[in-house]
């Protein structure tokens, strides 16, 4: 009977033909399961003090360094493709050791929140919360010793948070990984009037070495030791369902899993365990790595940069942050 029962499930099977789902690009196009569009992009820019500056970074071709007026003459480019969001990161013009050019309204990032706000009304503009632009020791808080001091970073970043908020922001990003910031920063923006300013928590964001060609295009290195004191272990996945669920209770609008690629596993994790949407920032190693390849002849970049957002959704994410925007929406224009 063995045998018997062998035979019919090899006949049977022989029925069954996954392939002829596949045959033409329009069924393809029919069961596709997952659709990558402009409007699940954010693209960051970072900008510098000065006028008509624009400097290419050298790790992340294509991405350059900005001055107000330029960041302008970009964001409508940004709006014109469809991409509904920037994330504007800043340059200082100075440093101390509490990182106060962070919250200085004349600083590059406010000045371009400002500005493109006035521009651009309908592209939405992210902050990046965070000290490590800003401080001379590079770190993302209040140094005390060589610790960086929770509460006492917290103050700092409400009036980070608070500034960009007023200088036009419609979203509030915070990157610093101290505990209670998001709570902290809630509070800071309702008190000052600013209940609609939405809250995108970097909720799980491992030390990673993916972060390297952002440190030197935003000049945000460490001067000693490393971030592995906030910044979350590689190795850890339950330990990040930990800082979601504590985001969500301190009222997180939109939750963000950082670096994406080699963290897909978590997206999909964190997707199923929450209802708030889910951002991945598909950081600056990730682009280099793709770019230097691209530019060696190794990989086909159109091909690799659709693929590998469209997995990015696919493990769960809403909202992607990422340098290749641009390219792709353009890209994504072509095939329609
Ligand atoms: C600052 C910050 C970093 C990134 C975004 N905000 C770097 C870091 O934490 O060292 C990384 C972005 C990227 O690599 O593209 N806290
Ligand atoms: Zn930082």
């Amino acid at each position: 009977t063995s045998m018997y029962l062998g035979d019919v499930v090899v006949m049977y099977n022989q029925k069954l033909r996954p392939r002829r789902m596949r045959i033409t690009p329009a069924m393809r196009a029919m069961v596709r399961e997952t659709t990558l569009s402009a409007k699940d992009f954010v693209y960051p820019i970072f900008v510098v003090p000065g006028e008509h500056v624009k400097e290419e970074i050298p790790s992340m071709p294509n991405c350059y360094h900005l001055s107000v007026d330029n960041a302008v003459e970009l964001a409508k480019e940004i709006a014109a493709l469809g991409i509904p969001a920037v994330e504007v990161f800043g340059l200082p013009e100075y440093k101390d050791a509490d990182g106060s050019s962070a919250w200085d309204p004349t600083s590059p990032v406010q000045r371009a929140i400002k500005a493109i706000k006035a521009t651009v009304p309908e592209l939405m503009i992210v902050g990046d919360v965070c000290l490590c632009q800003y401080t001379t020791h590079g770190h993302c808080g209040h140094l005390e010793g060589h610790y960086v001091d929770n509460d006492k970073t917290l103050k700092l970043l409400q009036k980070v948070a608070v500034s960009q908020a007023e200088a036009g922001a419609d979203i509030i990003a915070p990157s610093d990984m101290m505990d209670g910031r998001v709570a902290a920063i809630r509070e800071a923006l309702d008190e000052h009037g600013f209940q609609n300013v939405s809250i995108m928590s970097y909720a799980v964001k491992y030390a990673s070495g993916y972060y390297g060609p952002f440190r030197d295009a935003a000049d945000s290195a460490p001067q000693f030791g490393d971030r592995r004191q906030y910044q979350m272990d590689p190795a850890n996945a339950r330990e990040a369902l930990k800082e979601v669920d504590l985001d969500v209770m301190e009222g997180a609008d939109i939750i963000m899993v950082k670096p994406a690629l080699a963290y897909l596993d978590v997206v999909r994790q964190v997707r199923d365990h929450i209802h708030h949407p889910v951002a991945v920032y598909n950081v600056s190693g990730e682009y280099a790595m793709v770019k230097a390849a691209a530019a060696n002849g190794w990989i086909d970049e159109k091909r690799i940069v659709l693929e590998t957002l469209t997995s990015m959704k696919r493990a769960g994410a809403d909202i992607i942050i990422t340098y290749h925007a641009m390219d792709a929406a353009r890209w994504l224009k072509e095939e329609e």
